[in-house]
């Protein structure tokens, strides 16, 4: 599964600014990659103040990024080569300026449009204290106060993320029915699934209760606000919303995907991908792994474990729009250290970077994750080796983490710069179509990275994934089991998948394996280039040999 951050992946309106066409026109690089399906990130129209994640209007497409036309086009040309088209929909909150938000700030307290949302009285003699001490995601409180019709001060609403971002109430049937008919409203365009934002969010503790102590708590370590059990019952309608839909289409297999960050807690995960939930949810443990054997293992290991229980396999990610890019985590003079392990989602730090020892490290993983059995899913720039761009003047800077913080924290632009496709610098690097300013301006070096000039190159970062995606298809992806192998070693990670052992050598030395491990093996795949030797593991690599 490739994953498209819409507004950075291809720009045909060369207004600076990624679009539905761009990626229609990059279709033939999809299949050249061989991916199966294709994530979008939200397009629907919104004020971009979470590039996307504000949502006006379910049921429709941003102007920016196209119109309906543009996305049937789209999807209809992703079938006709095979790769099926996720969106992204997003149900804990919306816009401030969805309509329906417009129309509960105009109505009074109390009143059923307010009831779809979490409306309520501040605490104090006036009303002037928040309804309870919560903290929002991208900082300062999780409640703010309207003006009511009268023009004085009146009701706080929820938002877990900005205050552009209002928290649905899930126990409002006009909610449920909402999305229930925007589901089906793209399922009936074409669309074969979604990726659904911030599960873990929706539905909050009965009562709404402080959380303790003095110290403010963010969402993700709330547990009246995160991972609230009774939400359950969500997932389970809307798995039967799909199942319901692909039964009245039997030509149709849509499916749902889950984005909940649960660190550590493979039981959480499993919840999610329980037979009457989601069909994948994907596993962040091994995203916000230090470079090391012991985490590393237990990253794969715990997932692999519980989800196998559970009767369904892991899905596996590297990277994504909201990390800093594989390449900076790994290159980072502390990648190995395992207090970096932190579990936040930004995997922010201010170690040095070495970007050639980073790249190294995420060829390796790459051979490594795509070898485990179950889905994996790639980011965009991921497949070029593109690292984190850390040095993005602060005036170019749109990501509410940096600005809620006032600057305190870079935020997540730097993984969304546009994608270099080949070396003209007029049009950010073929970014777009004709002479463009992108929205996010790329680093001077950027072309260096450019899929033009991988394409030429059989040790390119491009080369490796395009060899990666086909040689793992000979793994029977989707089926276990993960046999842990040559334990002997404690500085490597290896398993076996079938008559395939996948080794992985993340320490700085090269380590000779037992001869007995490779007797009449074959180097499959290789993380490094010139490694030809099926007795030794370099270090930083990953290798498959095959008996
Ligand atoms: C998770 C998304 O991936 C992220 O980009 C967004 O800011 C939050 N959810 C809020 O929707």
């Amino acid at each position: 599964m490739y994953q498209i951050y819409v507004r950075s992946f291809a720009d045909a309106g060369a207004d600076g600014v990624g679009d539905l066409a761009g990626v229609r026109s990059r279709i033939a690089y999809l299949q050249r990659l061989g991916v199966d399906a294709v994530w979008l990130t939200p397009f629907y129209p919104s004020p971009q103040r979470d590039h996307g994640y504000d949502v006006a209007d379910y049921f429709d497409v941003e102007p920016q990024y196209g119109d309906l036309a543009e996305l049937d086009a789209l999807v209809a040309e992703c079938r006709s080569v095979g790769i099926r088209v996720l969106m992204d929909i997003v149900p804990n909150h919306c816009s401030s300026e969805h309509a329906w938000f417009q129309e509960a700030l105009a109505s009074a307290p109390g009143s059923a449009s307010r009831s779809r949302f979490w409306f309520r009285d501040g605490r104090g003699a006036d009303g002037e204290v928040p309804p309870n001490n919560w903290s929002a995601e991208f900082g300062g409180s999780a409640w703010t106060r309207v003006t009511e019709a009268d023009g004085a001060p009146g009701q706080w609403y929820l938002h877990t993320f900005t205050p552009w971002q209002p928290d649905f109430d899930w126990s409002n049937d006009d909610v449920v029915e909402h999305f229930d008919r925007a589901l089906r409203f793209w399922f009936d365009r074409g669309v074969d699934g979604f990726r659904v934002d911030a599960v873990q969010f929706v539905g909050k503790a009965p009562g709404l209760p402080d959380t303790e102590g003095d110290a403010p708590v963010s969402p993700a370590r709330n547990p009246h606000l995160s991972f609230v059990a009774s939400s359950h019952a969500v997932w389970r309608h809307w798995r039967a919303t799909v199942d319901a839909y692909n039964e009245a289409h039997p030509a149709r297999d849509v499916f749902l995907v889950a984005e909940a960050y649960t660190p550590r807690r493979p039981d959480i995960l499993a919840a999610y991908v329980a037979p009457d939930e989601f069909h994948q949810a994907f596993s962040f443990d091994l995203l916000l792994s230090p470079w090391n054997v012991a985490t590393l293992r237990d990253a794969i290991d715990a997932p692999h474990r519980a989800l196998t229980a559970a009767g369904t396999t892991v899905t596996w990610v590297l990277n994504n729009h909201d990390v800093q890019r594989a390449v900076t985590r790994y290159g980072r003079l502390v990648a190995h250290d395992v207090s970096s392990w932190t579990g936040s989602p930004l995997g922010y730090s201010d170690s040095e970077v070495d970007v050639a020892l980073g790249t190294r490290r995420a060829r390796a993983a790459a051979v490594m994750v795509a070898a485990l059995p179950g889905s994996l899913y790639v980011y965009q720039g991921e497949e070029l080796g593109l690292p984190e761009v850390l040095d993005l003047p602060d005036t170019v800077r749109t990501d509410p983490v940096f600005l809620r913080a006032g600057g305190a924290e870079i935020g997540r632009d730097g993984c969304r710069v546009p994608i270099p496709w080949d070396d003209d610098a007029t049009t950010a690097c073929g970014f777009a179509t004709a002479p463009a300013t992108p929205w996010l301006p790329q680093p001077e070096n950027w072309s260096t990275w450019s899929v033009a000039r991988q394409e030429g190159d059989s040790d390119s970062m491009l080369a490796l994934y395009r060899a990666t995606l086909r040689r793992r298809t000979e793994l029977a992806p989707h089926e276990g089991p993960l046999e842990w192998v040559l334990t002997d070693h404690a500085q490597l990670l290896a398993f076996a998948r079938g008559d395939v052992t996948v080794v992985l050598n993340p320490t700085s030395d090269a380590v000779t394996l037992d001869a007995s491990a490779t007797e009449a093996a074959d180097i499959m795949l290789t993380s490094s280039p010139g490694h030809v030797d099926p007795r030794v593991v370099p270090a930083d690599t990953c290798v498959w040999l095959r008996s």
